[in-house]
């Protein structure tokens, strides 16, 4: 009954942050957009203190967006925040990693002979790691380093790997990865809490007091909006992770998720720079070709299990023994597995069938990556994995 209510719960808290982060990612691009196509306004709001204008047709009616100087000459009566985007994605982030990952940490959080031995270890080096990294950041961008963009992109590269070695030595590798995108959430949602939102308070509160608005604190609120904008596309691929064990099972996992997001961030770089319209298409270039060279030096270094000529004479009984003692507890029409309600992912293993019709995500998974079974629950030995790849092999 538990494991049937959280996987509801799952459900709705999913779907509750997906709408949510793109409320928030979408509001965020958007007044990007906006801020990019300002133009010049005519002199008579030019005269009432506007910088810019922009016009929109959309949903059957005519917009009209214009960005002051600083503030209208009277404020309104209603002043709109765009902020509960941002704590929305985050507390529903929070609710979904605690129904995934904390509330079944043996399966989802902890590796089978890790570091980690019990599910409550597990989930205080979570905590611990997102307030860490979520800390370290906030340290990080007090220093002298924020005054050069390119040297604060290699800090926080060099602060992600480091991250990202940890995680993936103390937890099982897709919640590992899911980490990296919760630690840079968090940065990202810390940007609006701790600073932006603060900044602009401060604004407000100096235009009522008829003073200038404090510039600095208004720079620094500048300069976190822009890291969140290069966070974005990291964030993203992170959270989307989970579904390619390609990724995250890797040996090298810890290293690739960097990688990605580093390069990722680049590709944004790319963006900004044209939406200042500064036009440098050899950084697509480069990212094009680190994508492949990536890629590939995945391929070739990817740990490959074994497969013994000899054991080509697995029989499918042989096979079966092992796939019934290590899968069928979950992957069963009835789990018998506590805490599963439904084949996960579909897919039930009952007969040599079942198992050819997905030889190849098995062979990725439980042969290769050794994602299943999940956190090697049933104790999977190697020869139990090069029988099963030696059979998968010839389908
Ligand atoms: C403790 C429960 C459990 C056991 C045991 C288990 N699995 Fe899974 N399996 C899961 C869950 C949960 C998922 C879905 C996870 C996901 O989406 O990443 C899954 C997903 C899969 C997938 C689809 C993955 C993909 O990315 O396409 C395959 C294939 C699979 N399991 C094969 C196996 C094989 C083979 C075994 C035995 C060697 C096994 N599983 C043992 C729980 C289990």
């Amino acid at each position: 009954m538990v494991a049937y209510i959280l996987d509801w719960l799952s459900l709705a808290v999913r779907w509750l942050h997906l709408l949510a982060a793109i409320a928030w990612i979408g509001s965020s691009l958007k007044y990007v957009w906006i801020d990019n196509n300002l133009r010049k306004p005519p002199q008579w709001k030019a005269d009432k203190g506007i910088k810019g204008d922009v016009w929109v047709i959309h949903g059957g009616g005519i917009y009209e967006f214009q960005k002051y100087n600083v503030a209208p000459e009277k404020m309104p009566d209603v002043l709109h925040w765009v902020k509960w985007e941002s704590y929305t994605t985050w507390l529903s982030g929070f609710l979904l990693i605690s129904v995934v990952y904390y509330s079944q940490a043996s399966s989802y959080l902890m590796v089978s002979d890790g570091i980690i031995s019990s599910p409550w270890m597990a989930v205080a080096a979570g905590l611990g790691f997102l307030a860490s990294i979520v800390g370290l950041y906030e340290i990080l961008i007090r220093t002298p380093l924020v005054k050069s963009g390119p040297l604060f992109a290699c800090a926080m590269a060099l602060l992600l790997l480091v991250a990202s070695y940890i995680a993936f030595h103390l937890f099982a590798p897709r919640a590992a990865a899911l980490h990296m995108g919760a630690a840079i959430g968090s940065i990202m949602s810390g940007n609006v809490f701790f600073g932006i939102v603060p900044a602009q308070k401060a604004f407000l509160k100096a235009i009522e007091n008829g003073q200038p608005p404090p510039q600095a604190r208004a720079e620094f609120a500048k300069l976190r909006s822009t890291h969140n904008n290069y966070f974005t596309l990291p964030v993203i691929m992170l959270m989307i992770s989970n579904h390619y064990p390609v990724v995250y099972s890797h040996a090298w996992g810890w290293l690739l998720v960097v990688a990605i997001g580093v390069i990722s961030a680049y590709a944004r770089h790319y963006f900004n720079l044209r939406n200042q319209g500064k036009s440098k298409p050899h950084i697509l270039v480069v990212v094009a070709i680190a994508a492949v060279l990536l890629i590939t030096l995945a391929r070739v270094t990817s740990s490959t299990v074994a497969l013994s000529d000899a054991a080509n004479t697995v029989t499918d009984e042989q096979m079966m023994a092992v796939v019934s003692s290590h899968c069928s507890s979950c992957h069963a029409v009835v789990p018998t597995q506590p805490g599963f309600v439904a084949p996960p992912a579909g897919i039930v293993l009952a007969n040599a069938e079942q198992v050819r019709a997905v030889s190849d995500r098995i062979m990725t998974v439980a042969v290769q990556s050794q994602y299943m079974p999940l956190g090697n629950m049933t104790g999977m030995t190697l020869e139990e994995r090069q029988t099963l790849g030696a059979w998968l092999q010839r389908q």
